[in-house]
Parts: structure tokens; C-alpha cells; sequence
């Protein structure tokens, strides 16, 4: 499909994850024009790669309480227990959604669903579909898109917002004198140039930041641009420091890091240290089944006191019949070299998940009007210091259902006479002249970002890292501003963006807590608060 320059739209959404796909549903079913824009093949997302599940209360054994109890201890304390409370109640009836949809989860003989159980959660909660809970979810989304006439373009990167300010400072007449959103800048993939789309009302879904690490389990797609965008429209971002690394992802030396699922522990598989013992219970009471911060942490901890490289997950001592409740990790590891029913799974952790991002209220609504985020990309106070594993497609799908009732109630009363956006100006030199230049940057990056501001972080390894990464925004900036755009110059851009962000976040929390652990400041501090960082500069 190709987008119409100056094209207008109801909703305009960026991204076709859960959140961005679930979004659209609801609000093209209430007769409104959406379209998405999505920056590579309309699956490609962190969504297509979950793999454990979701989690929500569906069995007798289990009750709300336990669910929210379960979130708020994992969020150590910076879980909004309002939002907590609401987002988890209304799961069930999502669930239903999704089956409704076309998602068929896994059951038992019996036909109750099959539960699964991950780290932090007193029982089995997480519903999944083998363990390619998230592609089941995204097939489903886009199969139902196409029929409610959503209009989806593949290979249109979003490169910024238009607000009002913005367009006032450009010339544009724009009644009133308030903030709000008017449109977006995208680059079209396919014929290499910048379009203009206006819309009263857009929503970021544009999901998590992974790639700022260099040793991650998302997807490239994952380059923290919804932060991005927002911060440079003037919007403050919240708690970034909380960069969830995952456990247990497969060591391998080139460097790729494929998910091993929560699930596996769940199902009884044990982490073994260098001498093959078992170790977690020295760290939790919940052994293997810790919160996945206590986890990362004494798995990085272990790995430094023996000096090897990776710990084991005892896959062949589990009762499990383990091709057939996790065909996709089971052909990933054999693909792999490692054959789980004979040899415990090399692993290490990566980064996976960004609990901070754009503040939203419950109905996805952000402080610039006409902006609404929601999925990986906003922050709601559900996850607090530390996500609670599968809450996050929950979240989404939650959150989507809600902030679709809100834009739909947005659009009703909005009268606004259509403005004619500015153009977008480019620069001359293509960025492709600077390829070089710019991979470079992106592995600087990474490293930094990996080396500084991992699992244990100090004061000083921060300042270091923010430092190199001041130099790596001004020279990226520099050249932005004369450049011909393309993708990996976009995505470059923002990556550093958000990793400022970040180091900026982690600076400003002295203590530790959840997934930020500085050894400057060990305890935690009396009162909890939320990190809100300024905007940058553009
Ligand atoms: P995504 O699904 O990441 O979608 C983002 C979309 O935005 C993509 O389509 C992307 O191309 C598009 N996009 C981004 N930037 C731009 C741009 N500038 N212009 C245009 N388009 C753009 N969570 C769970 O709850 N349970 C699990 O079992 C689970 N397993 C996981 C396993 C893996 C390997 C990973 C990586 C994550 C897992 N998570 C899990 C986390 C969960 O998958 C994500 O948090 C969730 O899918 C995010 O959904 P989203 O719609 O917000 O973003
Ligand atoms: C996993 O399957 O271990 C990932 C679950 C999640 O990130 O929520």
C-alpha cells in the first residue's frame, strides 16, 4: 500500500505489535479511519517473538489478589497499586478478546487451559500457545485488521511528530495557543523519501529500546523510537533506568541471544553454576522462580566468581516432554548445537524488556493532547521497578482496549479544520556517505551501554558512559541535520536518544532497586519515586 502525501486520518498508529494491532481494532470498529505505519514486515515485532505467555487470573485456584500481590512485589515497591489493581482485573475479559479473535491457547485433556508458571508468580497464570505464544497473537491481530478495513504500510519509519508548536515555529497558522499533535514525518522505505500525514489523534506503539544493549533478545525493530519521538516533541519519559535483562537467553559466540523461556524453570528445569550445582536458593526464597532482577543478578554474579562465560539450564533432568511443550526452543537449540534432552542449555542474560517509557494515564492519554501511547513504549505504573514476567502482552492488550475507548470519545468532540503541514526539508549529503561512520557509533554504543550500564551499574561507569555517549549525539545530530535520511541513520539517531535518556535516568536513582542495582548505593532509599527525565534538546 502506499501512503498519500498530506493523507488524513482519525488515528494514525505507529507500530504493529499487540498494542498497535489491538488499538486499531477497536477503534476501526467504531467507525473511525485508522491507519498504521510500521517501520519493516507488518509481523515484525517483539510481540511475534514472545514466547512464555500471558498472564492473567483464569483458573480456580488462583484470585486477583494474588496476581496483583505477586506484580507489586516484583515491582519493589514503584508499582502504581491503583493501576496495578485495574489493569490486571480487567485481564480475563481481554483473554476472552483474544480467543474471540482467533488466538486458540493451549489447553489441557480436560480442555482447561494449560497454565504455565514463571518467575515471581505464586501460580500458574500464564496462558500460551505452545511457546510461540506471540505470533499466534499477532496472526490472529492482523488477519482481524484486514477485515475491519485498517490500512496498513509497511516501510514507513516514523521520524518524528508534528505539534502545534512545532508548526507555529515553522510559519503554520494553528488556532489556539495550546500543544498538540498534528501529524507525523515518515520515511517511505520503498521510494526513499519523507511523507506528511496529519491526523487529530496519534498513537505511539512503537514497543521497547532492546537494542540500545549490545546483547539483547529483541528484534531490530526494538530501537526505542516512540521514546525518542516523544522526548523530542517535549515530553518528560519515566523510569528508564529499569531495563529488564532476561535470565536465560542461549549463549552463543556470535553473539545472538534467543530466548530461552521463563516457562522451562517454570516446568522445573534448574539453573547449574560452573561446578554444576543448582544455586538460585541461596539468592530467593523462590530458588529458579525468583523475581527475574533477583535472577539476572545472581546469574551475573556467578559468572564473575567462576570467570566462565555462561550457567547451565538442566533441561535433561526435567519431566517435561520438552519437544512438545516447547517445539520453537527446542529446534532453536538443536539449530544451535546444543540438543536439550541430552545437554543442559548454555545461557546467559540480555536485555529484554524497558519498563519505563512515555507517562500514560489509564486511558493510554499523555500530556501532549492527541498523543496516546501504550504497549513497551508507555509507562503506566504497572511494572514499577521490575515487570512481572508476562504481564507485559497483558498490559498491552488491557491498556489498548481502554485507550481505544478514549481516542474514540477524543474524535467525537474534536472539530479541527484540516491544516496543510509543513513539508519536510532534507539535507543534501545521503547518509549512506557516512555508513561507516555511523556503524561505528552503533557499536560504541552498544558496548557502552552493555559495559556501563548493565546489570551492576556504579556512579562512575554511568558518568563514563554518559559522557561517551554526549560526544556520540553530537556527532550523530551534526551530521543528521545535513543528511539525506535512511533507516539506519533514523534508527541511530534515536538509539543514542534513548540510551541518553537512560544514563540520565540511572544517574538520578541513588539507591537500588528492582532491575537498577548501583554498588554506590546498595539499600534502598526510604521513599519510592518515580524518575522523570526532561526532554533533550532537538
Ligand atoms: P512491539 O510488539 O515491539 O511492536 C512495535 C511495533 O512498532 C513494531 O511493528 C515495529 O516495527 C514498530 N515500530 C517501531 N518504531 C517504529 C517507527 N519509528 N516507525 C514505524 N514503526 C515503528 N511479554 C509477555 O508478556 N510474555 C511473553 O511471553 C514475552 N516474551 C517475550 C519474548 C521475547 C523474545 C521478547 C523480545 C519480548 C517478550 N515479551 C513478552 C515482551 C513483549 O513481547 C513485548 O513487551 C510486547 O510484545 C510489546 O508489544 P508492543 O506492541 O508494545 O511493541
Ligand atoms: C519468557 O517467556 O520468559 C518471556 C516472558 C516475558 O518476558 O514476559
Amino acid at each position: 500500500m502506499t501512503a498519500k502525501k498530506n493523507k488524513a486520518y482519525d488515528l494514525v498508529i505507529v507500530g504493529s505489535g499487540i498494542a498497535g494491532l489491538s488499538f486499531a481494532l477497536k477503534v476501526a470498529q467504531a467507525g473511525f479511519r485508522v491507519a498504521i505505519f510500521t517501520k519493516k514486515d507488518k509481523a515484525e515485532s517483539n510481540t511475534n517473538y514472545a514466547q512464555g505467555g500471558i498472564a492473567a487470573v483464569t483458573s480456580a485456584g488462583d484470585d486477583l489478589d494474588k496476581h496483583v500481590k505477586d506484580t507489586l512485589e516484583a515491582g519493589d515497591g514503584l508499582c502504581d497499586p491503583q493501576v496495578v489493581h485495574e489493569i490486571l482485573r480487567d485481564g480475563p475479559e481481554r483473554i476472552k478478546d483474544l480467543i474471540e479473535l482467533g488466538v486458540a491457547f493451549s489447553s489441557l485433556q480436560d480442555g482447561t487451559p494449560s497454565l504455565g508458571k514463571e518467575g515471581g508468580h505464586s501460580e500458574r497464570r500464564v496462558l500460551h500457545v505452545k511457546d510461540v505464544t506471540g505470533k499466534a497473537i499477532e496472526d490472529a491481530l492482523l488477519a482481524n485488521i484486514a477485515k475491519q478495513g485498517v490500512e496498513l504500510f509497511e516501510h514507513f519509519f516514523a521520524i518524528d511528530l508534528i505539534t502545534a508548536s512545532k508548526a507555529r515555529k515553522l510559519g503554520v497558522k494553528v488556532n489556539g495557543e495550546d500543544d498538540r499533535v498534528l501529524g507525523l514525518y515518515l520515511y517511505d522505505a520503498n521510494k526513499e523519501k519523507v511523507v506528511t500525514v496529519s491526523a487529530p489523534a496519534i498513537l505511539m506503539a512503537t514497543g521497547g529500546a532492546g537494542q540500545t544493549y549490545l546483547y539483547t533478545t529483541n528484534p531490530s525493530i526494538a530501537t526505542g523510537d516512540g521514546l525518542a519521538m516523544a522526548s523530542r516533541s517535549g515530553l518528560p519519559v519515566m523510569n528508564l533506568e529499569f531495563m529488564q535483562f532476561h535470565p536465560t537467553t542461549f549463549h552463543s559466540l556470535d553473539g545472538d541471544r534467543f530466548l530461552i523461556t521463563e516457562a522451562v524453570r517454570g516446568e522445573g528445569a534448574k539453573l547449574l553454576d560452573a561446578k554444576g550445582r543448582s544455586f538460585l536458593k541461596k539468592y530467593h526464597p523462590m530458588a529458579d522462580l525468583a523475581p527475574r532482577d533477583v535472577v539476572a543478578r545472581a546469574i551475573d554474579r556467578e559468572m564473575k566468581r567462576s570467570g566462565s562465560p555462561f550457567v547451565r539450564l538442566d533441561t535433561p533432568s526435567m519431566k517435561v516432554d520438552f519437544p512438545k511443550r516447547f517445539p520453537n526452543v527446542y529446534e532453536n537449540c538443536v539449530k544451535r548445537g546444543v540438543d536439550p534432552l541430552e545437554r543442559a542449555i548454555p545461557v546467559v542474560p540480555a536485555a529484554h524488556y524497558t519498563c519505563g517509557g512515555i507517562p500514560t494515564k489509564l486511558d493510554c492519554s499523555t500530556n501532549l493532547d492527541g498523543l496516546y501511547a501504550c504497549g513497551e513504549v508507555a509507562c503506566t505504573g504497572l511494572h514499577g521497578a521490575n515487570r512481572l514476567a508476562s504481564n507485559s502482552l497483558l498490559e498491552a492488550v488491557v491498556m489498548a482496549h481502554r485507550g481505544a475507548e478514549a481516542v474514540c470519545s477524543f474524535l467525537s468532540k474534536r472539530k479541527d479544520k484540516r491544516i496543510h503541514l509543513p513539508d519536510w526539508v532534507d539535507g543534501d549529503v545521503p547518509a549512506s556517505d557516512e555508513r561507516v561512520v555511523l556503524s561505528h557509533n552503533l557499536d560504541e554504543l552498544k558496548r557502552t551501554m552493555w559495559d556501563y550500564v548493565g546489570i551492576v551499574r556504579s556512579t562512575r561507569r554511568l558518568e563514563r558512559a554518559q559522557s561517551r555517549i554526549k560526544n556520540l549525539v553530537r556527532e550523530i545530530n551534526e551530521y543528521y541535520w545535513n543528511a539525506r535520511v535512511d533507516l539506519p541513520l533514523l534508527e541511530v539517531r534515536n538509539l543514542v536518544c534513548v540510551a541518553e535518556l537512560i544514563v540520565r535516568s540511572a544517574l538520578r536513582r541513588k539507591e537500588s532497586r528492582g532491575l537498577h542495582y548501583t554498588l554506590d548505593y546498595p539499600d534502598l532509599a526510604d521513599t519510592p519515586e518515580d524518575t522523570l527525565v526532561r526532554p533533550v534538546r532537538r
